[in-house]
């Protein structure tokens, strides 16, 4: 009952503290994703607004070949197929293939399309194509393939052909946040507060997915204290470009903000430079991210 919905989110905060993150983890086990983060994905209206929007700028697409990778449940395909000249759809989860096939017959531009169940980071498309849209983002490219895959399909992009998102801007904080044991990273998205934030808001990576060639991130820098206490973890926040003009950050289906132990701890004091020490591999895992302090 809605009276009862506040009261009854209070009552379970904890518990639903690790939902979304158990959610959005990829399971290697069914290759795949479970029921409920189609739904959240596909619900998340800034999410897909902002790829609406950069279908529009660009024209909706008008004429184009493209290639989607990862249709899921298809809710960005729909935008842009009625305009689209032919389009290669790719997927890799089995559990989606009765739906996706279903679902497609539906339209008049089931005639425009072919599915290729496959794994895009080693698929083959028969022509280039002028557009490559992806949306297998994890916040910071760690837990998905997003980078590799957009480099292996860039090969089969035109010489002015563009990607879908075309840049992802990877920002931290240190923080002193509240971490369980056996717990390394967490979306804040159902946590009563944010962590106390002990250093503003600092840049950490740019990923030019046109243009990066990197499998990486090593960086050591420093950045000023602004309170005194102990830093325990970063606070992760991914802002993504779709396109020149239509942006996003922060969804729950998508990169959402994340606490993220640090490697080690560290006592800070006010007017301090902390150095950082941070490394990690794209398409890993968030866990495997390192971050020394000192
Ligand atoms: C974040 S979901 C996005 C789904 C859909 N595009 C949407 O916007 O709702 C990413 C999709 O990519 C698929 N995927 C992940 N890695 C893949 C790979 N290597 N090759 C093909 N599909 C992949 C997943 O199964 C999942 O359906």
């Amino acid at each position: 009952m809605k009276d009862k919905l506040f009261e009854n989110i209070i009552d379970n905060y904890e518990d639903l503290k690790y939902d979304l993150l158990k959610a959005q983890t990829f399971d290697e086990s069914h290759f795949g994703f479970p029921d409920i983060y189609y739904k959240i994905m596909e619900t998340d209206k800034q999410r897909v607004d902002a790829f609406h929007n950069a279908f529009k700028i660009n024209n909706n697409l008008q004429g184009a070949t493209v290639c989607e990778i990862g249709v899921g449940t298809l809710p960005l395909t729909k935008l842009y197929m009625p305009h689209v000249k032919k389009a290669y759809l790719i997927e890799n989860n089995p559990d989606l293939i009765p739906f996706i096939n279903a679902e497609i017959a539906k339209h008049p531009w089931a005639n425009k399309v072919e599915v290729i169940y496959a794994d895009a980071l080693t698929v083959e498309l028969p022509e280039k194509v002028d557009y490559v849209i992806g949306e297998l983002m994890s916040i910071y490219c760690a837990n998905e393939f997003q980078v590799q895959i957009f480099q292996h399909m860039r090969e089969f992009l035109k010489p002015e052909g563009k990607l879908f998102p075309n840049r992802i801007v990877n920002f931290a904080r240190l923080c002193t946040a509240d971490i369980d044991p056996n717990i390394h990273h967490y979306p804040v998205n159902f946590t009563r507060h944010q962590p106390m934030f002990l250093t503003q808001q600092f840049l950490v990576n740019e990923i030019e997915l046109l243009k990066e060639k990197k499998q990486g991130v090593t960086l050591s820098f420093s950045v000023p204290v602004l309170f005194s206490g102990e830093v325990n973890a970063l606070y992760l926040e991914s802002y993504v470009e779709v396109t020149e003009g239509s942006n996003f950050t922060g969804t729950d289906s998508l990169m959402p903000p994340t606490v993220l132990k640090t490697t080690n701890t560290q006592q800070v004091k006010a007017g301090d430079l902390v150095h950082i020490d941070f490394n990690f591999d794209y398409g890993s895992s968030l866990d495997k991210i390192s971050c020394l302090l000192s």
